[in-house]
């Protein structure tokens, strides 16, 4: 007999207009610069004279392009955010090289940047009251895989100065780089005050060059475009081949895919489209990445919400293990997969998901003893909050939730959510979630 799933994590936030969140990001008013030339109210800044969200946005492309911000020369925001790519790695490395020399390995896969612009800031108890009956539906939002960032300018200041990133050594040393920066004359003149020149100050640099890269990242038409076949299905300009459409009901389904529960694909009751991602964080077993330098210590975990990158929450051993649920719109454009990039193609992705509690030894490493290792990156005290429900919980007759055909329908499905099959809206869809 099949069992109805719980949806016990049907977690749903509430709609949050995108320049809601950059006015309350930056400080200043949302309502500007919308005909290029009304000025943003000064928040609390110190120098600047009123730039508007276009010049910023159009500096801020030009940053996050500049591979001359890092100690290499080489890598700029794009080198691991690659814009041909949906802001993700333009190649399928689990992690990627960075540092003074570009030898240097991070150790988490980077994720793409498209979407984000309605993350919440992270909440450990996440009550959403429309769709989720006033449940807490746990850790959710937030930036990075462990969500311990509010911001995209907090954000981008992490792999500025991160020395197996961009690895500027402080605040003076990105200054000087940016006042060498073919741009310098234009972001002085954004950014200073009258009488002064805003590159002269370390500090307000970064502070500004921050802020660009975060308006630049909501640009909707680059960042947020819902220019997939899934959204002219949903416009009425397009249908599903038999193959996708099947895939979509898999994908739907709680008793099959049940994939909706966590990356959530309908429209909101607002009218917004879905972004395949609640962004809760759980704990879903992702096989420890043997290619990662840090994991050649067998005492390193990297657990999440629960350190060591995020270090608030070290204490709660229920939220150890627990990531971010990505979105999945352009996921078929990845080289690699989950936070540690353990896996290269959606096929290994979807037989993870309905195969992993029935052959734990495909996916886990044995002991020397030869036992298989279950939720080996782990430590064994904490493999018990493992998530277990539907695709995980096998069918009755331990049978996998998916067969190898409808493992390809939903497949299928996925390349739907790729951006670029038909034109930008001239009208965007609410972008809430
Ligand atoms: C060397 C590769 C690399 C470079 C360069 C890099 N990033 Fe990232 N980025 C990552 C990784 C890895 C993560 C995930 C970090 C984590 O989970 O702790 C990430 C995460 C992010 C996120 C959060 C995404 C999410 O889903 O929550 C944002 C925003 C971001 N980066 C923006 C930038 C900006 C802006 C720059 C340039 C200033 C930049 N990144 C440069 C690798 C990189
Ligand atoms: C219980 C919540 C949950 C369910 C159900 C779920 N996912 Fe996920 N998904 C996640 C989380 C959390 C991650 C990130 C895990 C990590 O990296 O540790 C993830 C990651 C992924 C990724 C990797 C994306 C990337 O950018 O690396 C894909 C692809 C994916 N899920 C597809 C699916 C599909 C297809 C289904 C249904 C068969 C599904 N998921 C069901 C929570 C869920």
């Amino acid at each position: 007999m099949t069992t109805v799933p719980e949806r016990g994590r049907a977690r749903r936030w509430r709609r949050r207009a995108s320049t809601l969140a950059l006015a309350a990001a930056c400080g200043i008013a949302a309502r500007a610069g919308s005909d290029g030339g009304t000025p943003l109210p000064i928040g609390p800044r110190a120098y600047g004279d009123r730039p508007t969200v276009e010049t910023m946005a159009g500096l801020g492309a030009r940053i996050f392009m500049d591979a001359s911000l890092s100690a290499s020369g080489r890598q700029s925001c794009a080198s691991c955010h690659d814009p041909a790519h949906a802001f993700a790695p333009p190649n399928a490395l689990p992690v990627q090289l960075g540092g003074v020399d570009l030898r240097h390995p991070g150790v988490r896969n980077a994720p793409s940047l498209m979407y984000l612009q309605t993350t919440i800031p992270f909440t450990e108890h996440y009550i959403d009251d429309e769709d989720g009956h006033g449940d807490d539906a746990g850790p959710t939002g937030g930036l990075t895989w462990d969500g311990r960032v509010d911001s995209p300018h907090e954000q981008a200041l992490i792999p500025l100065f991160a020395p197996h990133e961009m690895a500027n050594r402080d605040a003076r040393a990105l200054a000087a780089r940016v006042r060498k920066a073919a741009y310098a004359d234009e972001f002085r003149a954004a950014f200073s005050a009258p009488g002064r020149n805003v590159l002269d100050d370390p500090e307000q640099t970064v502070r500004w060059l921050a802020m660009a890269l975060e308006i630049y990242q909501q640009t909707p038409a680059v960042f947020y475009p819902f220019t997939s076949k899934f959204d002219a299905v949903l416009r009425h300009q397009a249908s599903y081949t038999p193959q996708e459409a099947r895939g979509l009901a898999l994908f739907d389904d709680p008793n099959r895919g049940n994939c909706a529960t966590c990356h959530p694909s309908a429209i909101r009751s607002d009218g917004g489209f879905p972004l395949f991602t609640d962004a809760g964080h759980v704990d879903i077993g992702v096989p420890r990445n043997p290619a990662i330098a840090a994991n050649r210590d067998p005492r390193y975990h990297d657990l999440g919400l629960c350190g060591p990158l995020r270090t608030d929450l070290a204490h709660d051993d229920e939220l150890c293990g627990a990531f971010k649920a990505p979105s999945l719109r352009n996921v078929a454009l990845r080289g690699s997969y989950f936070h540690n990039g353990a896996m290269h193609s959606l096929k290994d992705v979807l037989e993870f998901y309905v195969d992993r509690d029935l052959h734990p030894e495909r996916w886990y490493a044995r002991r020397a003893d030869g036992a298989v290792q279950r939720y080996d990156d782990l430590p064994e005290r904490l493999r018990g909050h493992v998530n277990r429900e539907v695709p995980f919980e096998p069918l009755p007759g331990d049978q996998p939730r998916l067969t190898a055909a409808e493992i390809d329908d939903v497949i299928a499905f996925l390349h739907t959510l790729t951006d670029g099959y038909g034109p930008v809206p001239a009208v965007q869809p609410t972008t809430s979630r």
